[in-house]
């Protein structure tokens, strides 16, 4: 990802400082290739960064953007617009409502299908980018994190955590009642933990306790409604918007809108916070915290950009060609598990924690 991310450095738009779009990687490694986005759901920086990303490779693009302009209109199912697109494209970038959508439609496309988004499930390449702007701000090791807001129907968050737990960080599940993190995710951070633990054998578990949460060492979970209590115990502040589309009764919407609010004030609590988001914001990050040295979550957005550079060029660049005819051979003995000739990132995590690291044992 490095070799992509250089210039614009700083995140910042186009026009606001001298020469940042100096030094950007352009390429033709993915000349002749296409990508298909298709986007049954609302999206900004997914959607766009994608294309930058494919086009500044040297492939491109064809966009499903609007459910009424397309045959979904008509009544067309998924499955059968999956079949379709599959055959004009080389991967397909998919956006939908439904939870799992993105693990049916790698089981019925020829191509690779990368999950942008499927309901309230996951969002692997955001988690990826997230990572980044971490490892960026030498963060990633020995994190103290506070997830905050809708970490029910937050797609982010789910995603983040389950990475966050490989890190061995430490969580701060913020969120009121209503909105807990699933009890699923947080079963399976607690089982990484103890599955890695065993797996790296009694003296490096016990060398591992020694050195704190290290990388591999699983999640350190807490869980409260309260943000000003974690703000100091904390190194970054990762704030989410209240999924206002996903609740079934506008009226349990009302209750918990505007329950957070990221302010100026609250950064003198912790004058070192890092304040990120995946965007869009709605009210949850007051403006005036834009121009502060916290504020990372529009350099964040930016990073979109190298980081599905380096997706793409995985999956579909010379050495992804080679490794996907490698796992269909495997394939075939590996069958049961489905899905295998499509990249990892095209799953949302159709298997659990607990289950990854089983497999990886064997
Ligand atoms: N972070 C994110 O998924 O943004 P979009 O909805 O704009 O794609």
């Amino acid at each position: 990802m490095e070799k992509f991310a250089r210039g614009r450095e700083q995140g910042r738009g186009r026009g606001e400082g001298e020469g940042e779009r100096e030094g950007e990687e352009e390429s033709d490694l993915l000349k002749g290739k296409i990508l298909a986005n298709l986007f049954y759901e609302p999206s900004t920086r997914t959607r766009l960064s994608f294309e930058t990303a494919m086009k500044r490779l040297g492939g491109e693009v064809l966009n499903l953007y609007s459910t009424e302009t397309s045959s979904v209109a008509k009544g067309e199912n998924l499955a059968d617009t999956i079949r379709t697109v599959s055959g004009y494209c080389d991967a397909i970038v998919l956006r939908h409502p439904r939870e799992g959508a993105s693990r049916m439609a790698a089981s019925l496309a020829s191509v690779p299908v990368i999950n942008a988004g499927d309901g309230a499930g996951q969002h692997p390449t955001q988690t990826l980018l997230d990572l980044y702007t971490l490892k960026k701000e030498g963060l990633l090791e020995n994190l103290r994190i506070a997830l905050v807001g809708d970490l029910k129907y937050g797609r982010t968050v789910h995603s983040l955590a389950y990475a966050l737990a490989l890190y061995g960080a430490t969580l701060f599940f913020v969120s009121p009642e209503a909105l807990r993190m699933p009890e699923e995710v947080k079963m399976d951070l607690q089982a990484a933990g103890a599955a890695e633990a065993e797996a790296a054998g009694a003296a490096e578990a016990e060398a591992a306790g020694a050195a704190g949460a290290g990388a591999g060492a699983g999640a350190e979970v807490f869980e409260t409604s309260d943000l000003s209590a974690v703000v100091k115990e904390v190194d970054v502040l990762y704030v989410t918007r209240i999924q206002k589309e996903r609740f079934p009764d506008p009226a349990e919407y009302r209750k918990v809108a505007g329950a957070y609010r990221v302010t100026r004030g609250l950064l003198k609590e912790n004058e070192d916070l890092v304040i990120m988001h995946p965007l869009p914001r709605v009210d949850e990050i007051d403006a005036a915290v834009d121009g502060t040295k916290n504020a990372r979550y529009f350099k964040q957005a930016f990073y979109g950009v190298p980081v599905r550079m380096a997706v793409l060029s995985t999956l579909l660049g010379a050495g992804g060609e080679r490794r996907r005819e490698g796992e269909e051979k495997q394939g075939a003995s590996k069958n049961a598990r489905g899905n295998r000739r499509n990249s990892g990132v095209g799953e949302e995590a159709p298997r659990t924690l607990r289950e990854r690291t089983a497999d990886d044992r064997e």
